[in-house]
């Protein structure tokens, strides 16, 4: 079994919390549009009535058009019920690394405004400590962007700025992604706290303390972990 296959199980399981009458979260990434797919499939077959959306990428937002979910904003729906996403890393206290496809701004934004956070991954994810194998991405904004990077090498990191095609990867704000390893992370919580306190960078990878649902799929079957 490949991981794309476990990405589909992972997510869509997930989508099988979604209940009618919610305003859902959609996540970005590989595995969130499985459980994207998987709401719009239960909407259409009349499983699910009564569903608003709020799309976290303009690509999840594209993909939720085609779909045929209808969607919403936060201006008219503050509170989401629940928001199905995916993410690069998963440590025993449910911290994550979040941000391989640099959604990871707007998804911290839906994740803020959700009742539940459910994440879903193939068990690969699971590491013992965030850093582990995934650098964190951090996203600047273009001006000044090389003090960001000798900032964070201040802190230990090995920063890269992310390119796409040749050219440097834009976020949906038109930002730029360093993408920093820092090796396995022994605070996360302590580095959230000094990353937010610097002027330039906008947002972080790491989500710490957001979620108590990981749906991780493995070869030895699904398994919903709780907090
Ligand atoms: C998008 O920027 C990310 O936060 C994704 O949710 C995360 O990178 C997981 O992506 P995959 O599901 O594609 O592995």
């Amino acid at each position: 079994m490949n991981s794309t296959t476990l990405k589909r199980q992972a997510g869509e399981y997930a989508a099988g919390f979604v209940e009618s009458g919610m305003t859902v979260g959609l996540g970005s990434g590989s595995t969130a549009i499985f459980a994207t797919r998987r709401i719009a499939q239960r909407i259409h077959s009349g499983a699910l009535t009564d569903i608003v959306a709020i799309p976290s990428s303009l690509a999840t937002e594209a993909a939720a058009k085609e779909l045929g979910i209808p969607l919403t904003t936060l201006a008219e729906h503050p509170r989401i019920d629940i928001t199905i996403d995916g993410a690069d890393e998963v440590d025993p206290d449910f911290n994550l690394i979040k941000g391989g496809g640099g959604a990871h701004l707007r998804e911290k934004i839906v994740a803020q405004a959700s009742e539940r956070l459910v994440i879903a991954v193939d068990d690969s994810k699971l590491v013992d400590q965030l850093g582990t194998s995934w650098a964190v991405p951090v996203e600047v904004i273009p001006f000044g962007w090389e003090s960001q990077a000798a900032y964070l090498q201040s802190l230990g990191a090995n920063p890269m700025l992310r390119i796409d095609g040749g050219a440097p990867f834009s976020t949906d704000q038109g930002n730029l992604i360093l993408d920093a390893d820092f090796g396995p992370i022994a605070d996360a919580a302590a580095l959230d706290q000094t990353l937010k306190s610097r002027a330039g960078i906008v947002e972080h990878g790491l989500f710490i303390g957001m979620t108590r649902d990981v749906v991780a799929a493995g070869l030895d079957g699904i398994q919903h972990l709780r907090r």
